[in-house]
């Protein structure tokens, strides 16, 4: 079976830290690794009007910030086929006919939707739209055969009911569907990065955010403010790491190479751990070897973004390019589906 890579992202604004660490990083290696037939990577719009439909032009406008994000990580446009999903009218087609074989209990069931309606408080007006867009996700998926999906646990529901949507239209209309898998961060503490306040996710909503465009010396004062141990409040008072965002944050992004390299009085993060614990090291001390760290990681980010805004009129024919290839693809699997479905009825 041939291995096809599918992934994306709403376009509501910059890509931080959190989408790095929880997916981004894992496309960089799946595409570094040349393992696979096929990668995809969707701007997804149609998804975010879904909850933002009062607010077009922010989605537009972040669809230009997402695909230059793209760019500036190395996520490379040889390699990867970057769409927008309004532009692929055959996943609405798909969505149609998926919404039979869903049931409204099992979209009100889904976790990721339940939390994302109880932070909305829509009450007893939710709109269909926002209630059914898993469904539209597994088309995504589906429409495109992908089998591997590198994304955040936060996604794993939807795609377990892609899953399930697969299996009833295999078992009724005859095997035309492929399963997909999960494709997680390879470390656990880059599933649900916190935010600087380290109380929540990290979320735009929230303004807990670190952005991968962030200039130096936004990321120094956004770290600086970083949540620690409220009870250490002199060097020498013991420290706590469980829950001080800026260990956290170490233990998602330090190797052993960034560590050395920025930190010359510890042989390692766990000694540094130890020590902090112990009492005697500031908080000062470590947010700074955090800077240096992300500074490390965002700078070259940060310069080929700027590079690519130079040119946009470049940046939107990849985008234009990706897509149309992606419409071919589509084009030709709707055939399969809807002779699936007998409603090829001139072909
Ligand atoms: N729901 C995803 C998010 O909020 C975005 C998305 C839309 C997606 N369609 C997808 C992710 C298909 C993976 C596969 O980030």
């Amino acid at each position: 079976m041939e291995k096809i890579i599918l992934t994306g992202d709403r376009p509501t604004g910059k890509l931080h830290l959190g989408h790095y660490v929880g997916s981004i990083k894992k496309r960089l290696e799946m595409q570094a690794s040349n393992d696979y037939d096929k990668m995809y990577v969707m701007i997804a719009d149609s998804q975010a009007l879904t909850d933002n439909f009062d607010n077009p032009s922010k989605i537009r406008e972040s669809v230009k910030e997402i695909i230059l994000d793209y760019l500036a990580c190395g996520l490379d446009p040889e390699k990867i086929t970057f769409f927008i999903q309004s532009m692929i009218p055959e996943l609405t087609e798909y969505t149609f006919y998926y919404l039979n074989l869903v049931t409204l209990a099992r979209l009100e069931r889904n976790p990721t939707v339940k939390n994302e309606l109880q932070q909305k408080e829509f009450k007893n007006n939710i709109p269909v739209g926002f209630l059914c867009y898993p469904v539209s996700q597994a088309a995504d998926i589906t429409l495109f055969k992908a089998t591997h999906i590198p994304v955040g646990v936060d996604q794993l529901p939807m795609l377990e009911q892609t899953n399930e949507i697969v299996r009833k239209f295999n078992s009724l209309y005859g095997n035309t569907l492929v399963e997909c898998e999960a494709i997680l961060p390879d470390n656990e503490i880059c599933f649900r990065l916190p935010g600087i306040d380290g109380k929540n996710k990290m979320s735009k909503s929230l303004g807990n955010c670190i952005y991968l465009s962030d200039e130096e010396d936004i990321l120094k004062e956004k770290v600086m403010k970083m949540y620690t141990d409220p009870n250490h409040i002199k060097v020498s008072d013991p420290g706590q790491i469980e829950g001080n965002v800026v260990f956290t944050y170490l233990d998602a992004f330090e190797t052993p190479e960034l560590f050395t390299k920025y930190c010359k009085d510890y042989v390692s993060l766990a000694e540094l751990k130890k020590a902090y614990q112990k009492g005697g090291v500031g908080d000062m001390y470590i947010k700074k070897i955090l800077f240096n760290i992300l500074n490390d990681i965002l700078t070259p980010i940060r310069e080929r973004r700027k590079e690519y805004a130079k040119d946009m009129d470049k940046v939107y024919a990849i985008l234009k390019q990706g897509t149309s290839n992606a419409r071919e693809v589509a084009k030709t699997n709707l055939k399969e589906f809807k002779k699936a479905l007998r409603i090829d009825y001139f072909d």
